[in-house]
């Protein structure tokens, strides 16, 4: 067992649109996912995130470059790398032709799991995701969400080391991306590492370990999210307006510790705070000592979708 779980190495693919056209969706891409993280890949529309996933779990053959799950390179071994990684694609890729459950143990048939193992995981999993009632019909019955539901459950049938989730909480109501989450950390904390697309910022946010940003087909950034917002100009401006401004609280504001720099502007005083998430609740403290009452007070911080914005120039998805 490596530490690195996935390594990308300059990984590039060409697309042929037509006579005269080429597309090089990924332009050479190396990045590391180290086991046990929860990673987040996002990039907006075209980004190249699907057909990155699509290479480094070998069902697309890069036009150069190359990929290793655990240390060895999956272009030599992609049928050990199948069975250490479990893929929810953004399409729909269930056999409609068979029952749910039979999309399941047909699975973990394929994986070798014997027949208990596979029925009691079956079981299981019908059961989390809400599905058991259903899970003798037949798949081309099933409603968007309760196919993307089947697709997440089947992807994990075989217990990968890796599980690669392109878009998955995309059709899924409220209720059932937060139990998705749930699995997803569970997973997580048994080992598995998540390596997950999402449009929805504030999943990746509260969850990834690290996040790597891409945008027409390059690597933009990589890091934590702390880090990543540390790229782009700091918001964690706390802005204060009281009833009579002296200039020597400039220099009470920049004495304190947690405080990076501070100025007065437009009659209000600003303090540019040194952490992500600086204590609120000490600065009151240090305002209300100040011979001046206060007026107003409020805090702005930058979120991932501003480092999104910064880095790929698009909006992402909010979700209200
Ligand atoms: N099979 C294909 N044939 C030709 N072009 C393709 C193919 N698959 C993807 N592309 C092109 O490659 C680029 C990247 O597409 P990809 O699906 O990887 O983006 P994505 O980041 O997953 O976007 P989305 O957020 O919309 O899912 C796009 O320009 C797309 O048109
Ligand atoms: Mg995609």
């Amino acid at each position: 067992m490596t530490e690195i779980i996935l390594s990308t190495e300059n990984l590039k693919k060409s697309f042929v649109m037509s006579k005269t056209r080429k597309v090089e969706a990924v332009k050479g891409i190396s990045f590391d996912v180290k086991r046990g993280e929860v990673f987040g890949f996002l990039g907006p529309n075209g980004a190249g995130k699907s057909t990155t996933i699509s290479m480094v779990t070998t069902q697309l053959k890069p036009t150069s470059g190359n990929i290793f799950i655990d240390g060895k390179s999956i272009l030599e071994s992609p049928a050990m790398a199948r069975r250490k990684i479990g893929v929810v694609a953004q399409h729909n890729n269930l056999d409609r032709g068979l029952t749910a459950r039979e999309n399941l143990i047909y699975h973990a048939k394929y994986f070798g799991i014997d027949d208990k193992t596979a029925n009691k995981r079956a079981d299981e999993y019908l059961e989390k995701f809400g599905l058991t009632d259903r899970q003798n019909d037949y798949v081309k019955s099933y409603s968007g969400g309760m196919a993307q539901r089947l697709k997440i459950a089947r992807a994990i049938m075989h217990n990968p080391e890796i599980l690669f989730l392109d878009e998955p909480t995309t059709g899924l109501d409220p209720s059932y991306r937060a139990i998705l989450w749930e699995q997803m950390l569970a997973l997580n904390k048994t080992g598995t590492t998540i390596f997950l697309t999402t449009h929805y910022m504030e999943e990746p946010e509260q969850l990834a370990d690290r996040i790597a940003i891409v945008d027409q087909g390059e690597l933009k950034a990589i890091g934590t999210v702390d880090e990543l917002k540390a790229l782009i100009p700091s918001k964690n401006i706390i802005s204060i307006k009281l009833a009579r401004l002296d200039p020597k609280f400039v220099d009470q504001a920049k004495a304190l510790p947690e405080v990076k720099n501070a100025t007065i502007t437009n009659d209000v005083l600003l303090l540019y705070m040194k952490e992500n998430k600086p204590d609120f609740n000490r600065i009151l403290e240090w305002v209300n000592k100040l011979d001046s009452p206060l007026q107003n007070i409020s805090l702005s911080a930058s979120s991932l979708d501003d480092v999104f914005v910064h880095l790929t120039g698009k909006g992402s998805v909010k979700n209200d």
